[in-house]
């Protein structure tokens, strides 16, 4: 059975911990595995603009003695003349790993579903996996470990970033809270979900409307734009919704005094963070972009020696 990387857990714990330990070796030496070498090439396909995610998988891929294809929304017949069984069915045979940021989730499943090299999500609507296997880098190299750590995730929980928080987080042995208005909190399903996962490991997950609630005693605040990709109609009425939901100096101090502050990026400065968090010296936001880049080549690596 292939296996394939659409959303958090199709990793386990033990698996994420095997993936996150390869990522700050190969932080370390930068060089010193090629799964790909001779080379070979990764599809690396977008339906949505990146700026990360375009950088850290072309580099890595490289890195890794392999050749990124890049393939952008329009320049190729999938989601116009040809459809995504199709084009996993042309994609397996030339290249050895296909990485695909889209919008549906059901469209990742359909095309891991008739491939037989590993796909991976570099965002869907649902999940950005790839992102959280960042963060959980990042909160391991400030903390020495994730366990027993508590995140908080204000703004926007029923997107991408809010659910791979959620699922992610529990799966490092992490309690999770989010801090939503409502209509904007976290999916009946996927809070079930890291519910079950979470008292696995002794820890909790909690929803509050209030974000200073949420943010107490956290030793890491998070947050996301307000306005997904996708959801740029919805903007006004957003920034509206969301505007109390500020990650500012004033609630950064409900949080440990050893708190970090992480963002997937892009920011908008003034609305989901102030500038003086995202600039200010609890930010970890640019090494959290850097380790993009090791996690992604440990994740392509670990997939790479799996049967
Ligand atoms: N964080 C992230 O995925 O950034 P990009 O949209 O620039 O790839
Ligand atoms: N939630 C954001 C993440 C960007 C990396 C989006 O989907 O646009």
């Amino acid at each position: 059975m292939t296996r394939h990387f659409l959303k958090d857990d199709d990793l386990t714990p033990t698996e994420q911990d095997e993936v996150l330990r390869l990522a700050l070796e190969l932080k370390k030496d930068r060089f010193a595995h090629k799964p790909f070498a001779g080379p070979q090439t990764v599809a690396v396909i977008f339906d949505k603009t990146s700026t990360r995610t375009r950088v850290s998988f072309a580099a890595g891929i490289a890195d890794l003695g392999g050749v990124p294809l890049i393939i952008d929304y329009g320049v190729s017949q999938l989601g116009k003349k040809e459809s995504i069984a199709d084009t996993a069915r042309v994609l397996d045979r030339q290249v050895a790993q296909i990485v695909w940021r889209t919008y549906e989730q059901s469209g990742l499943e359909e095309m891991a579903s008739f491939s037989k090299v590993p796909v991976i999500n570099s965002l869907s609507d649902q999940w950005h996996p790839c992102q959280l296997l960042a963060d959980l880098m990042t909160i391991r190299e400030e903390f020495g470990q994730t366990k027993g750590l508590k995140l908080a995730y204000i703004g926007d929980a029923a997107n991408n970033m809010g659910n791979s928080y959620l699922v992610a987080c529990a799966l490092a042995g992490m309690s999770v809270s989010i801090g939503a208005p409502l209509g904007y909190q976290p999916d009946l399903q996927v809070l079930e979900r890291a519910r079950a996962i979470a008292s696995e490991f002794g820890q909790s997950v909690a929803v509050f409307e209030d974000p200073a609630l949420a943010v107490a005693d956290a030793d890491v605040v998070a947050t996301d734009t307000w306005v997904s990709m996708g959801m740029e109609s919805e903007k006004q009425q957003r920034l509206e919704t969301f505007s109390a939901y500020t990650v500012n100096q004033q609630l950064m101090e409900k949080a440990k005094k050893s708190a970090i502050f992480l963002h997937c990026l892009p920011a908008y400065r003034g609305y989901e963070v102030s500038a003086d968090v995202i600039d200010g010296p609890q930010s970890r936001i640019w090494d959290e972009a850097e380790n993009r880049l090791h996690a992604q080549k440990a994740l392509m690596l670990w997939l790479s020696k799996q049967k």
